[in-house]
């Protein structure tokens, strides 16, 4: 067989999918570009690290990676539901979140069915709803954030599955108590709403939604996902996890792998449960590092997008893909948003006080040296 005839075997909406495209990791940069110093703030990874308390945790579990880990995640789901006072079969584990959204596609999705989300949001999701042959509807954004009537028009007979990245990623910006409520209100009971809070631990805004309550109330149709890549400093080990009702988490355990989430993952999850301070650091580090952007974009004369989120959007009002190479050139990685339809924004990851300060530092040396222009 050859590539071409290969290439026929695939399905067809298989071949058209356009593959995401992760933060370019330190260690290539290092290697391409032969530089000693990179820094990273395109993945919105935790510049603090992994928590020292996890890490001695795992450190000790290693001894046992020769066995399989424990598929029912029994002492992480103990731990996570006395965490959120919820029943442990609310809960379903997975290796990160994306893993969640995954099952929610392979568990729901017939070849045909909608998905619908907002333009400028995860690009996983078109990506996992095009895996599955459904059709995915980004409706437009309203000032960079989710527009939830706008979505309540297009849902039809065919739709399956809402995501609501809230905050969202890349904009940072979140939709509030009021406008969920009165949009679930509305929504029909057929149809999955996923709250994807990956970034829900660095919300300072007072009239950001409590959607728990929903879950506890056994409401049969709505998801929460929570990861710890973001505030834990875990993104590595991929664990993340779901809150729904039981009949659905029922539905999920039944198309997951056996042993999702692995052995080490299971138990630096627990251990970093556990590391309040770790986490509080994690929040007042994004807090601060927010301001810190913004002073500087607001010097600089750059637009950006007040974030709720461990990263924020800027308008750097030339091609932010030219740009981005540009910066990479002196080791600094951040992440253009032209592939989330945002031609002109870069999108930067909350550091430490020092990273902020060297991009920074570079981003005018780049912008002033003329190298790239409007
Ligand atoms: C909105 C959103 N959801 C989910 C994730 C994935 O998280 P995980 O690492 O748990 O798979 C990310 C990661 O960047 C994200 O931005």
């Amino acid at each position: 067989m050859n590539l071409a005839e290969m290439k026929k075997l695939f399905k067809d909406y298989v071949q058209e999918i356009v593959p995401y495209e992760p933060g370019k990791p330190i260690e290539e940069v290092e290697r391409e570009l032969g530089l000693l110093r990179v820094t990273k703030l395109a993945s919105n990874e935790n510049p603090l690290g992994p928590s020292r308390r996890a890490l001695r945790a795992m450190r000790a579990a290693l001894r046992r990676v020769h066995l399989y880990p424990d598929g029912g995640a029994y002492e992480l789901k103990k731990r996570l539901s006395q965490e959120y006072s919820l029943p442990a079969d609310q809960l379903v584990v997975g290796n990160g979140s994306n893993e969640i959204i995954e099952l929610l596609a392979r568990g729901f999705l017939n070849e045909g069915d909608r998905v619908i989300s907002s333009e400028h949001s995860f690009l996983v999701y078109p990506l996992i709803a095009k895996t599955c042959g459904a059709s995915y509807v980004p409706v437009p954004m309203r000032d960079f954030r989710y527009d939830l009537k706008g979505i309540l028009n297009q849902i039809d007979e065919r739709t399956k599955i809402i995501f609501i990245a809230n905050p969202n990623n890349p904009t940072g910006t979140y939709v509030t108590a009021q406008e969920v409520e009165d949009f679930l209100s509305k929504v029909p009971k057929d149809v999955v709403v996923c709250f994807d809070e990956a970034y829900v631990d660095f919300v300072e805004a007072k009239d950001f939604p409590y959607l728990l309550f929903h879950v506890k109330a056994n409401k049969p149709n709505v998801v929460l996902l929570r990861t710890f890549s973001k505030s834990f400093g875990l993104a590595g080990l991929r664990v993340g996890y779901g809150m729904a009702s039981g009949e659905m988490v029922r539905y999920l355990e039944k198309i997951r792998q056996p042993f999702n989430v692995n052995r080490i993952a299971q138990i630096g999850a627990c251990a970093a449960l556990d590391d309040r301070l770790f986490l509080w650091r994690s929040k007042r580090l994004v807090a601060r590092g927010r301001l810190y952007l913004y002073r500087k974009f607001e010097q600089m004369g750059l637009n950006y997008v007040p974030s709720e989120a461990n990263f924020v959007l800027v308008d750097v009002k030339r091609d932010a893909r030219t740009l981005a190479q540009a910066l990479l050139k002196y080791g600094m990685i951040v992440r253009a948003m032209n592939a989330y339809g945002l031609d002109t924004h870069l999108r930067v990851t909350i550091g430490t006080r020092f990273e902020l300060m060297r991009f920074i530092r570079i981003l005018k040396r780049v912008l002033r040296k003329g190298e790239i222009n409007p």
